[in-house]
């Protein structure tokens, strides 16, 4: 994994063909862990991501007392400690550059009598965790922090917590999935109410493992209730491949011309598919098939075929949550289509590894495409791939979507994208400039020892 440098350029590239599969889902990957290990038994996942982000959150679960061990590539056991069961870990958890892995384990710990500092790498000291801060104080846990709520943050938890009810001021599956995990350690039930529903997998995992978990849709709201106390029974998890580690070759596929490709057993979780649904309303080549669910989650194959006729669209706020991490990638796509791509209601992308829409403006105006962003809105002029110059180097730092947006930008631009920050990567898709390469994109690691 270590074989990727921290340079990466990337050439205009002819089609990409192939047919292959992506690595496990990460946000599964993160909840398989942490049900496992609130599970009394041995949890199986295949399928799970090897990456960074996930790595953290297997080595907080541990020094939280629960064991989790590699079998063999992608098979990972996870012996539980039981609701409740988390011992005091003996030293600071540092979740890197993961906002769900610390998200979702404040939630597990807030109701647990033990005590634990988390941190993160420089990005992630830099996001802001009032989020869940909030909402988690409200079970009677107690917080704190020296940077007005950003990490380092101490979380003493709570022997006594009551359950409560909390409307999600933002759409957050992060900020939901802490409280639902919180509540699993309370006597009686506590319920999250969202506005625009974001990704279930917490739901629909703890109904896996056996926990009374409620979910209804009334009047333009969702409301998700879990009772305390539930046993959970351990699992075999299939996890299925990424899609929005998926998205950056398929969004490669529409934008190189002869590309022809399909990625094998995606998830396609109703609330992951805004991207591909956008990408359709283009004018995108893009067919699901083969749709199936497995382990409660549906999956599909997702063919991609170039077509030269992309437009622009204006994206829809009510699509935000659907495809929250997509926007960089769905940027470069509307680049290069004809007419403009307008992304409204966006401002969480100013909250992610980096501020996202600084980020892609900053680059897509050096290789000179047009680009006009306000508090929570982007909105980029197309100009087919004839007018996106390239020759720029972009310093992704701490985040890894955006290094791997402009790489797949690099493949259609005149001059090369150089992409600096790129260890970035591992955090989500560490074989991605090997897959790239593999289907006809060319990707250059100069200082590489492969
Ligand atoms: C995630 C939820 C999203 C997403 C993140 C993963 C999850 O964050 O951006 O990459 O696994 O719950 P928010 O909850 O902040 O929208």
């Amino acid at each position: 994994m270590d074989d990727i440098v921290d340079l990466i350029e990337a050439r205009f590239s002819k089609g990409l063909r192939g047919s292959f599969v992506v690595p496990g889902d990460k946000s599964i990957s993160h909840r398989s862990l942490i049900l496992g290990s609130m599970a009394i038994g041995e949890t199986i996942a295949h399928g799970l991501l090897e990456a960074q982000d996930v790595l953290n959150t297997v080595s907080a679960l541990n020094a939280l007392g629960s064991q989790i061990k590699k079998v063999q590539s992608g098979i990972w056991s996870i012996r539980g400690v039981g609701v409740g069961g988390f011992m005091e870990p003996d030293d600071v958890i540092n979740c890197g550059n993961s906002g769900t892995s610390v998200r979702l384990l404040m939630g597990v710990v807030s109701t647990c009598p033990i005590n634990t500092t988390f941190t993160g790498d420089s990005s992630l000291r830099k996001r802001p965790m009032d989020r869940v801060v909030s909402p988690l104080k409200e079970f009677g846990c107690t917080f704190s922090s020296n940077f007005d709520n950003k990490l380092p943050i101490n979380l003493i938890g709570t022997r006594d917590a009551i359950p409560i009810r909390y409307e999600l001021p933002i759409p957050s599956a992060q900020v939901k999935s802490a409280i639902l995990l919180a509540g699993l350690n309370v006597r009686g039930r506590t319920t999250v109410v969202e506005r625009e529903p974001s990704r279930d997998h917490t739901e629909k995992m703890l109904t896996a493992f056996g926990a009374n978990l409620v979910s209804q849709r009334k009047e333009h709201l969702s409301e998700i209730s879990v009772d305390g106390f539930p046993k959970l029974r351990p699992l075999v998890i299939k996890i299925p491949g990424d899609i929005s580690s998926a998205a950056f070759p398929i969004a490669a596929a529409c934008m190189i011309p002869g590309s022809n490709i399909i990625l094998k057993g995606i998830g396609i979780n109703p609330l992951r598919v805004g991207f591909l649904d956008t990408l359709i309303e283009m004018g995108a080549n893009l067919r699901i098939l083969n749709r199936r669910f497995v382990g409660g989650e549906l999956i599909g194959d997702i063919r991609v075929i170039y077509t030269n006729d992309l437009k622009g669209i204006d994206v829809p706020e009510s699509r935000s949550a659907k495809m929250i991490d997509e926007y960089p990638i769905l940027a470069m796509v509307a680049a290069t289509a004809t007419g403009s791509t307008t992304m409204k209601g966006i401002r969480e992308l100013r909250y992610k590894e980096s501020d996202r829409i600084a980020a892609v403006s900053k680059g897509l105006l050096e290789s000179g495409v047009e680009v006009m962003e306000s508090d929570d809105q982007l909105v980029v002029s197309g100009s087919q791939r004839n007018g996106i110059r390239g020759g720029i180097q972009i310093d992704a730092a701490n985040d890894h979507r955006i290094a791997m947006s402009f790489l797949c930008l690099g493949l259609v631009t005149k001059e090369s994208i150089e992409v600096i920050g790129a260890h970035s990567i591992l955090t989500s898709f560490p074989n991605f400039v090997e897959l790239m390469n593999s289907i006809g994109a060319i990707m250059i690691m100069p200082k590489s020892e492969i």
